[in-house]
């Protein structure tokens, strides 16, 4: 047993961000910052009139064409309505040197409704064509939307195949947050993360949680280059300089978990007790670093398997990259991605998001906290069982911040806009919300509960209605009080809550 060690934040760098400073608190990534702002009307810039629940959304409408948006009130044109993405099949080809990508998106969908004309969400990059079953279709861009108008209307529960072909350079997209997001550019690849996001700045997508599928990858990129994608590690090729990676993420993914990082790499493969296939790859500058660390992943996960149940993939392991300007780490499903070597307590918290985050995905933004606050609880979890802080102290040192202190600046289940999705009170307020439930129930009632709801939920949605019944039929307790003031009340609880 190693003691976690302790960082005052795992930021590598302050990045675009001030820096946290939580001191006696060994988690991580509540340092992802933003400002705690409060809460704005809209987060979208142009298309700020769109209402989240326009009269397009929903199964009783009228008309034929698929919503602009999934109705997410933080994210009013993320993801689409009118169909539902079964699978992703994307052939990219980048080249490091000129930043340029080459992609077709082979998307496999089903109509939920009649359709004339539907959106996915594509930034920046230039299609050259697409085609629907073959079929060149219509499209305009609209923004982040693609619009799209079949030839024939999609009939209700019609399959259809979308295949756009595209190229350019890509650009992330800055967050509300401040941060970049999407195909981040690093000098010997790229950085592709996309929460909440950064999906559309590399494919066309239904870029929601609330629709997942399964993936194919084909990555082609200069020969010693490495490019890393989700799932397991089909093969490479290498043939006229050029280096094929393939990849299949066959678990349902929300897109914004995808990713397509390349670099110069070390590779280790393995294979974990469980049969879970392992694949690091680590930039060699970090690779000092990271091998401490990364050799802990097969006992983190034994670990966590134990606390919340049969871990959700085939595959796993690690993305340590160098890149400097992005500031945070993202839990890319099956093989979190890495800004730089982590700590121990960023590798805890991001393959904590494994299941709760990954497999049991959000259905709206708004409820973060059902994969911040679990996911730092994971990690106050592993200190408690490693010889560090126990649980409780974790919370009392929390506790003990002044009602002025930015913790307490919005309570978690109400972050109030999507630049305050990643704030502190999501992460650190989140646990706290846990660790009273815990006391509440007791931990025999508590750590079933956290095994049912990942064992319930698993590759599905979850919100936090669902937690809240789940722990109340799980406990036999009316937890309205308690999770009401934890999760919905403004500023610093009583502590008898
Ligand atoms: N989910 C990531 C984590 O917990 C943070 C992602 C931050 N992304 C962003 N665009 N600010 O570690
Ligand atoms: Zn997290």
């Amino acid at each position: 047993m190693t003691p976690v060690r302790r960082q005052a934040a795992r930021r590598s760098r302050p990045a675009l961000r001030r820096r946290a400073v939580l001191a006696t608190v060994p988690v991580v990534v509540a340092a992802l910052l933003a400002t705690a702002a409060p809460a704005t009307a809209g987060t979208t810039g142009s298309f700020g009139t769109i209402a989240p629940y326009g009269p397009l959304v929903g199964p009783a409408m009228a008309g034929t064409t698929g919503s602009s948006g999934a109705g997410d009130p933080y994210f009013p044109l993320a993801g689409n309505g009118g169909y539902h993405v079964r699978h992703y099949d994307l052939t990219l080809r980048y080249d490091t040197a000129s930043r340029r990508l080459d992609g077709t998106a082979v998307l496999t969908a089903r109509a939920t409704q009649r359709l004339t004309r539907f959106d996915l969400d594509f930034t920046g990059l230039k299609i050259t064509r697409l085609a629907i079953d073959g079929a060149a279709a219509s499209y305009r861009r609209d923004g982040q939307e693609l619009v799209v108008t079949p030839r024939r209307a999609l009939r209700e529960g019609q399959e259809f195949h979308v295949t756009v072909t595209y190229h350019g350079i890509p650009k992330p997209v800055t967050d509300p947050d401040g941060s970049p997001d999407g195909w981040i550019p690093t000098d010997d690849g790229a950085f592709v993360a996309g929460e909440p996001q950064g999906a559309m700045t590399w494919f066309p997508a239904n870029n929601h949680p609330k629709d997942k599928a399964s993936y194919d990858f084909t990555l082609t990129v200069p020969k010693g280059r490495t490019a890393v994608a989700n799932g397991v590690f089909l093969g490479r090729r290498t043939a006229q300089g050029q280096t094929t990676f393939r990849w299949r993420q066959a678990e349902p993914m929300a897109a914004y978990l995808a990713t397509a990082t390349v670099g110069t790499f070390d590779v280790e493969r393995s294979t974990t007790r469980d049969g879970i296939q392992v694949y690091n790859a680590v930039d060699p500058r970090e690779a000092k670093a990271a091998a401490p660390v990364l050799k802990k992943l097969p006992s983190v996960l034994e670990w966590e398997s134990k606390l919340f149940g049969r871990y959700p993939f085939r595959a796993a392991g690690s993305i340590v990259d160098r890149a400097p300007d992005v500031g945070y780490a993202l839990e890319t499903q099956g093989r979190p991605l890495y800004d730089s070597a982590p700590a121990l307590s960023t590798l805890v918290h991001e393959n904590a998001h494994q299941w709760f985050g990954d497999s049991v995905s959000l259905t709206t933004w708004k409820d973060i906290w059902l994969n911040e606050g679990f996911a730092t609880y994971a990690g106050w979890l592993y200190n408690e069982q490693h010889g560090g802080a126990s649980a409780q102290k974790t919370f009392d040192t929390l506790y003990a911040r002044p009602a002025s202190d930015r913790l307490w600046a919005f309570p978690p289940g109400t972050p109030g806009s999507g630049a305050n999705i990643f704030a502190t009170p999501v992460y650190a307020r989140g646990a706290m919300t846990l660790h009273a439930l815990r006391k509440s129930v007791g931990d025999r009632v508590f750590f079933h509960i956290l095994r049912a709801w990942a064992a319930e939920h698993r590759h599905g949605h979850g919100t936090t209605a669902r937690f809240t019944q789940l722990a109340e039929r799980e406990s036999g307790k009316d937890l309205d009080g308690l999770l009401r003031t934890w999760l919905y009340t403004d500023g610093k609880p009583d502590r008898s809550a």
